[in-house]
């Protein structure tokens, strides 16, 4: 022990982990389990938008952690924080032994409704994560904890953070949830697609127009609460399992239609969950419906491949291939940016894998 005390005292790791958009959406958690999703969902990781955290592990004082966000104390994020470290203790029970000094700082600003949540659990389970193999001993575990690969392993963790985070670990698109269509598929934590995806499907990139940078009136944990005793959520569920199914097919033959519709359907199906639930509720505002429809004005007129698509609030991602930046970024400006609260927008490239710092 005194040994793993000296080596704590030095151990510190940082994490840079990306945000995700979902293209099947997880909406609904099992009503047993910890934080277990009601249908398979697939997302691609925004390499661009991205926490980096760092967290140093010291023997243990009287506290649990420290957390600072850039530097500065940041009371309103420790109850989560708090939260989440009490619910993976069970899993790592070497953290009742330390302090954890925990710094994170997100590249993009806060509250506006992008993922912020899945890129901040996804760094801090990343850093958990390594901090776990240096002092277990990466070689005797040959690198798995129960049977996880270090991915698997952070993808797990995140996971009891919140459930979206899980799908931030890899470069490919992410799957989380059990799904026939994709090997290995589990509810425990996310895993590559496991297929190539076809070349006029890579390299897609991601636009974020900032409709509404307030708080929502729904957070996301509650609207999935609201999904059970849902009139609909059976036939959604079977709905999402039948999507990812047909998306995982679409990426790896090149079927852009398919791929835009789904995606697109798979957005507007979200936010029909969230007007069918009880109490109904709507995030969508006018300037989401506005750009919607630009986007598919635009799409009409050029044959452009792009699409849009939804989290759980106003704002509109547009993903669109890479290769039409130029006239995409041209469209955006010229016809989106009016919408937007202060003509804010995000860019990121998809497919990015988190990086040690
Ligand atoms: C609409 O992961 O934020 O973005 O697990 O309660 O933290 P918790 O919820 P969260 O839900 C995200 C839902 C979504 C769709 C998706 O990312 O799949």
């Amino acid at each position: 022990m005194d040994h793993i005390k000296q080596q704590m005292e030095i151990l510190e790791v940082g994490y840079r982990c990306p945000s995700n958009i979902a293209l099947v959406k997880y909406w609904g958690k099992k009503s047993t389990g910890v934080q277990l999703p009601a249908n398979p969902s697939i997302s691609l990781s925004l390499g661009d938008l991205y926490a980096s955290t760092t967290v140093k592990a010291s023997p243990r004082t009287d506290v649990a952690f420290v957390f600072t966000l850039a530097g500065a104390s940041k009371p309103s994020f420790e109850p989560k924080i708090e939260a989440f470290l009490n619910k993976i203790a069970v899993d790592c029970a070497w953290l009742s032994d330390y302090t954890l000094y925990i710094d994170s700082v997100n590249n993009f600003p806060h509250g506006t409704g992008i993922a912020s949540s899945a890129a901040g659990f996804g760094a801090l389970s990343l850093c958990v994560a390594h901090i776990e193999q240096l002092l277990m001993g990466y070689a005797a575990l040959d690198g798995r904890v129960n049977g996880m690969d270090f991915w698997q392993r952070s993808s797990y963790l995140s996971r009891i953070g919140s459930g979206s985070a899980c799908r931030s670990m890899y470069s490919q698109p992410a799957v989380w949830g059990e799904s026939d269509a994709v090997a290995g598929s589990s509810d425990l934590y996310a895993v590559e697609m496991g297929v190539a995806v076809h070349a006029d499907l890579s390299g897609w990139k991601d636009v974020v127009l900032i409709v509404d940078d307030g708080e929502k009136s729904v957070s996301s944990t509650a609207g999935h609460a609201l999904l059970e005793n849902h009139p609909y959520a059976l036939a959604r569920f079977g709905k999402a399992q039948e999507n990812l199914a047909s998306i995982v097919g679409a990426m790896r033959d090149g079927n852009v239609k398919s791929f835009i519709e789904i995606v697109e359907s798979e957005a507007l199906q979200l936010h029909a969950m969230m007007m069918t639930s009880l109490p109904y509720y709507v995030l969508m505002r006018p300037n989401t419906l506005a750009i919607i429809e630009k986007i598919w004005q635009f799409r009409e007129e050029t044959g452009l491949p792009m699409c849009f698509t939804l989290d759980a609030g106003a704002n509109v991602h547009l993903l669109y291939d890479g290769k039409k930046d130029e006239t995409v970024m041209n469209f955006v400006h010229n016809e989106l940016l009016s919408y937007c609260k202060n003509r804010q927008y995000l860019c990121s490239e998809t497919g990015k894998r988190p990086v040690l710092i």
